[in-house]
């Protein structure tokens, strides 16, 4: 059922329905894989940290302690137009989970985070 509020449970559904997608994708799971794993015990931090990280974008809160730019170079260098798919997957998932208002409120939160890491991953590459 689609939620017309942003809750933590909404953001958990979400969350989870958004990396079972990930994970069906032949480009994007592997680079999933290689550094998270495949197995529930080892998914379910990144799960966790991905439900505090979407719950202080999207609601405010102040649980999420990580530090995106710093995890997203450290993965082995990958191809940058990757994240159109994440984020077609994102909005794709938001609209399912979410009624629409909802879903753009995730949306457009999720794009200007993609840009900013999409910049920052693109300026190591042209430095490297
Ligand atoms: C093609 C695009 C992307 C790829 C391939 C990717 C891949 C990954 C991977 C593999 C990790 C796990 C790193 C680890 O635990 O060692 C990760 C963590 C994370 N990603 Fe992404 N990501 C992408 C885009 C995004 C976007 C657009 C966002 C936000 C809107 C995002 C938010 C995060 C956050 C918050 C973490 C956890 C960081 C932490 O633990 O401190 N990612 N990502």
């Amino acid at each position: 059922m689609k939620s017309a509020a942003i809750t933590e449970e909404t953001i958990r559904t979400l969350v989870d329905a958004f990396y079972a997608k990930v994970l069906k994708d032949p480009d994007l799971a592997p680079i999933f894989t290689a550094a998270i794993g495949t197995t529930q015990e080892e998914w379910s931090p990144h799960l966790a940290r991905m439900y505090d990280f979407w719950s202080g974008v999207a609601l405010g809160t102040a649980r999420f302690d990580g530090n995106p730019m710093r995890a997203h170079l450290q993965l082995p260098p990958f191809d940058l137009a990757l994240f159109d798919r994440w984020l077609a997957l994102f909005a794709q998932t938001a609209h399912e989970t979410h009624e629409p208002e909802a879903a753009e409120h995730f949306i457009v939160r999720s794009r200007r985070i993609a840009d900013n890491l999409r910049r920052g991953l693109a300026e190591r590459t042209a430095s490297a």
